[in-house]
């Protein structure tokens, strides 16, 4: 019988990946299957997010109940971003943890599984070239890493001490992969780094200089793969030409992330973003100038320290003006290794938890009259999932989610949805064609 294994999976869409990395690895060294229940694991992992302090301490409360309900024998391992950041921490407050793999060092995953108590943090390690087995878990869409690491140093974020520093993979390891997932089905890719369009200014041997806009360029190319997504592009490397490759190349799927942080141009100064209030609204200018059907996500963080009302308030103002499609709002929260930790300016919690609220609640309120806007009109799905009550859904173009009645035979396909029902995660349609 083959042996078990459980893995959890927080955060991003690059942890993910990592995830599927070590489920390649193992199976194919190590002859592991995953399994959902964990008290079948013969070994359980959980791959961490540290971004925000919260799931950091969710994780001490998590192991010890992990090591409660596994069975005799089984090895428990700690990988991730708070793997790299808390190191042997974990093991000396969680004895029964078997090792700690780093963010950057999943490749080493089968190594360490045999050598109890490792800990693998290196953030200088190099897996930019590095030829992991292959595992999807959707045979439909494939994320694509293109970099590895962050260059910039936002005083919030602790991922470049996680990370490491940022080493492009070379372009033409991207295309050879992107066509092995077209010839087996796939027609959507998902390309993956911490600053996408600052592709291509580091490499870690000899190869090709392509930047962003022209790997997009040679992807597209790809016979019988259909869309392109990608995250995170950064604000600050929106030059004309990619605005103009994203508007105009039919492949490239009109869904762009653009993380504001915050709408103060004080904020984002002491944020080290490299942007001002002006310059982010005059990249989305640009953009529906090129691209007038583009839908605009984005992150903010309320509560940064030193952010007064007036500062607060030039945020609700670029979400006003931009009419966001969807935003991903956080309370700041202080990390470990970042130059903000040691700001002395907080914000009040309770301001900033209110701050929060408000701005969530004013986006409802956008959200709400941007989705009245899409009854009746039609777009472009393309079928990913199997949901409830006997129905399907995918994206559309503009990444909105849809759903219509429908079975497995519509996965992989795209189809024509016409919108009859809104929600606030999901519309609701019928195929037209
Ligand atoms: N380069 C990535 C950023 C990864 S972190 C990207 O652009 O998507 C994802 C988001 O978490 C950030 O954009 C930011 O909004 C939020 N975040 C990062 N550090 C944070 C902190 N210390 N407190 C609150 N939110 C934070
Ligand atoms: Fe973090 Fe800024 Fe990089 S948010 S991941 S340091 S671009």
């Amino acid at each position: 019988m083959s042996k078990k294994l459980f893995i959890e999976t927080l955060g991003c869409a690059m942890n993910s990946r990592d995830s599927e990395h070590m489920i390649a690895e193992l199976h194919e060294k190590e002859g592991y299957e995953t399994t959902t229940e964990l008290e079948h694991a013969d070994l359980i992992l959980i791959n961490t997010c540290s971004v925000r302090e919260k799931p950091v301490h969710k994780l001490f409360s998590e192991l010890g109940g992990f090591n409660k309900r596994k069975k005799e024998g089984a090895k428990i391992g700690v990988c991730g971003c708070t793997a790299s950041h808390l190191g042997e921490e974990i093991i000396k407050r969680a004895p029964y943890v078997n090792f700690v793999l780093g963010a950057r060092n999943v490749s080493k995953i089968s190594e360490v599984l045999h050598k109890d108590k490792a800990v693998e943090i290196d953030i200088n390690y190099d897996e930019s070239e590095f030829a992991f087995k292959d595992f999807r878990s959707s045979p439909y869409k494939a994320y694509i890493n293109i970099s590895i690491g962050c260059d910039k140093s936002c005083t919030f974020c602790i991922v470049p001490k996680t990370r490491g520093e940022e080493i492009s993979i070379p372009a033409d390891l991207i295309l050879k992969e992107t066509k092995k997932v077209v010839n087996e089905g796939v027609k959507e890719i998902f390309l993956l780094g911490q600053n996408v369009n600052n592709y291509g200014r580091r490499f870690s041997g000899e190869h090709e200089k392509v930047n962003f806009t022209q790997l997009l360029q040679k992807l597209s190319a790809v016979d019988g793969l259909e869309r392109i997504r990608f995250t995170s592009p950064h604000p600050f490397h929106m030059d004309d030409a990619f605005i103009e490759e994203f508007a105009h190349n039919p492949k490239i799927c009109k869904s762009m992330h653009m993380p504001l942080q915050s709408g103060s141009t004080k904020v984002l100064r002491d944020m080290k973003r490299g942007y001002t209030k002006e310059w982010f609204l005059n990249r989305v200018k640009k953009l529906r100038q090129e691209c007038p059907e583009v839908s605009i996500s984005t992150d903010i963080i309320v509560a940064f320290p030193g952010e007064s009302e007036a500062d607060f308030e030039d945020t609700i103002d670029v979400v006003k003006q931009v009419q966001f499609d969807q935003i991903f709002s956080f309370k700041y929260s202080p990390r470990p290794q970042t130059e903000a930790e040691h700001f002395t300016n907080v914000v009040d919690s309770e301001v900033g938890s209110e701050r929060l609220s408000y701005l969530q609640e004013l986006q409802n309120s956008i959200l709400d009259e941007l989705h009245q806007k899409c009854l009746g009109k039609t777009y472009r799905v393309y079928f990913e999932s199997l949901i409830k009550d006997n129905f399907i859904s995918g994206r559309s173009d503009n990444n909105i989610v849809i759903k219509v009645k429908g079975s497995e035979e519509l996965l992989g396909q795209f189809r024509d949805v016409k919108i009859t029902e809104i929600g606030r995660t999901m519309l609701t349609g019928e195929i037209v064609a």
